[in-house]
């Protein structure tokens, strides 16, 4: 097995990441695309998006010949021993999972398996709904390539859980590695590939492995939404929401991560999994009242945000409000689901007028959505006469901002904090009116 050739199908985060650590790890890899340019600038080491780390990696891989782009499925496939389905399964309309880009790339394994005669493992690392894999995934290779699971080619589900601008870390250092086996000989190519990761590795069913994608992203947003629900029950009395959840998380039965309040939870996988598994369990009518509220917290909270910039200006009609960092969170382009977008929508419907700025996301947001936007190169530009500044996503260009530059740029020095950015006891000494959700705003 020393010399297992990988293909991944998929250049997004997981399948860009995921390439570079199995070439890594000695196994030559390549990504592919369906867009040629994605393609032809993966060959000189330029990666798709923004994510810390991962263009030094890739320039490092493709260079050394362990790393490559193709935009050929077919051809990727033929030339490797497994192959990791990598594609994307955004949200439809009605919240579930759409499964186009699986019955696609499931079809062009098929279509290469059909001109191969050795074993080949097909691994299904997408985030799909249970049934998935064995029930399209399954059938399509099949059909395609005249053969039959387990006797001619293997079949795994692989759940990924690395988080967006921590992809490199969290690829290399996994808290655990799932493998949902078809049966014994697939799942033992999938643990000699992981065969250097220390971490807890689980051999389960197919259908768990897909399921345990969604629970474990179900219940981080649960955890997220319930210190989103407190730090609106805290601001009422005025106690400080991360003191309540520091002395929550260090219960050993429970975790102090994801527990921070704030303006709410975006990106591409917690509102769009949480929606899927939700209209899942509708379709075969299974009650999911608290996935019902995690997502209307959710959908409640930038709102809020909204209802303490008015506490504390008044209204909003003419104010100038610089908000600060666009993507759905620090270190990412990416603006998927992002809160700056309710939270500018209603900022703008109530007269106010808006600089944004973020170090990366500002085109991505521009290019998306069509809002009376100012946007900024630089922060301080953002807050150079504007009546207050707005924090909805902490990179640390922006954690690192002083009170004596809001002081300095702002025509007030007032902050709204979504993200508990600042250690507001110190703005505060400093002159700087802070409110912050989740804190002693009224104080
Ligand atoms: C999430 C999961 O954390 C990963 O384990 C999973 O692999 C990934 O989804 C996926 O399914 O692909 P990601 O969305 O990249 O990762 O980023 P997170 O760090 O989880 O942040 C998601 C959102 O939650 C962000 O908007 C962040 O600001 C927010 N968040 C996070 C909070 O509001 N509070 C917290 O305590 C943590």
């Amino acid at each position: 097995m020393d010399k297992l050739k990988i293909a991944i199908l998929g250049m997004g985060y997981v399948g860009l990441t995921s390439g570079i650590a199995f070439s890594k790890h000695g196994f030559k890899s390549i990504c592919t695309t369906t867009t040629r340019s994605k393609a032809v600038n993966l060959a000189k080491g330029i990666p798709p998006f923004y994510e810390p780390g991962v263009e030094e990696l890739l320039k490092e891989l493709v260079n050394v010949g362990m790393l490559s782009g193709s935009v050929n499925n077919v051809e990727a496939v033929d030339q490797s021993d497994v192959t990791f389905i990598c594609v994307g399964t955004p949200s439809l309309p009605d919240g579930s999972a759409d499964l186009s880009s699986i019955r696609d790339t499931a079809r062009d394994i098929g279509i290469a398996l059909k001109e191969k005669d050795s074993y080949h493992v097909v691994v299904a690392k997408s985030t799909i709904p249970p049934g998935t894999t064995e029930e399209i995934i399954l059938p399509f290779v099949e059909k395609y390539s005249g053969k039959q699971v387990d006797r001619d080619f293997g079949l795994c589900m692989n759940p990924e859980f690395l988080r967006q601008g921590e992809a490199v870390h969290d690829s290399f250092n996994p808290d655990r590695i799932v493998i949902g086996q078809h049966d014994k000989r697939s799942g033992d190519v999938l643990e000699y590939i992981y065969r250097d990761y220390t971490c807890s590795k689980i051999r389960c069913d197919i259908k768990a492995a897909e399921l345990i994608k969604y629970a474990a992203n179900s219940l981080l947003a649960t955890k997220i939404s319930f210190a989103n629900e407190f730090s609106r029950i805290c601001e009422k009395f005025n106690i400080d929401v991360y003191e309540v959840m520091r002395g929550v998380g260090l219960d050993f039965r429970l975790n102090p991560r994801f527990l921070d309040a704030g303006c709410g939870f975006g990106g591409s996988c917690f509102p769009k999994d949480v929606s899927a598994i939700k209209t899942l369990a509708k379709n075969i009518e299974v009650e999911t009242p608290i996935l019902d509220a995690v997502l209307y917290t959710n959908e409640i909270q930038p709102l809020h945000l909204v209802e303490i910039v008015r506490d504390a200006v008044g209204s909003l009609k003419g104010k100038i409000i610089a908000v600060l960092g666009l993507s759905f969170k620090p270190n990412t382009d990416d603006i998927r689901a992002t809160r700056a977008l309710p939270i500018i929508k209603k900022l703008v419907e109530e007269g106010a007028k808006i600089r944004a700025y973020d170090p990366k996301a500002a085109t991505n947001f521009k290019r998306l959505v069509d809002l009376p936007v100012e946007y900024c190169d630089t922060w301080e530009e953002g807050l150079r006469g504007a009546d207050l500044a707005v924090v909805q996503s902490d990179w640390k260009e922006i954690r690192d901002i002083k009170a004596e530059d809001f002081k300095r740029l702002l025509k007030n020095p007032v902050v709204v904090d979504g993200r508990r950015t600042y250690d507001a006891n110190l703005l505060k000494a400093q002159g700087v009116r802070y409110y912050g959700i989740g804190w002693k705003n009224k104080a």
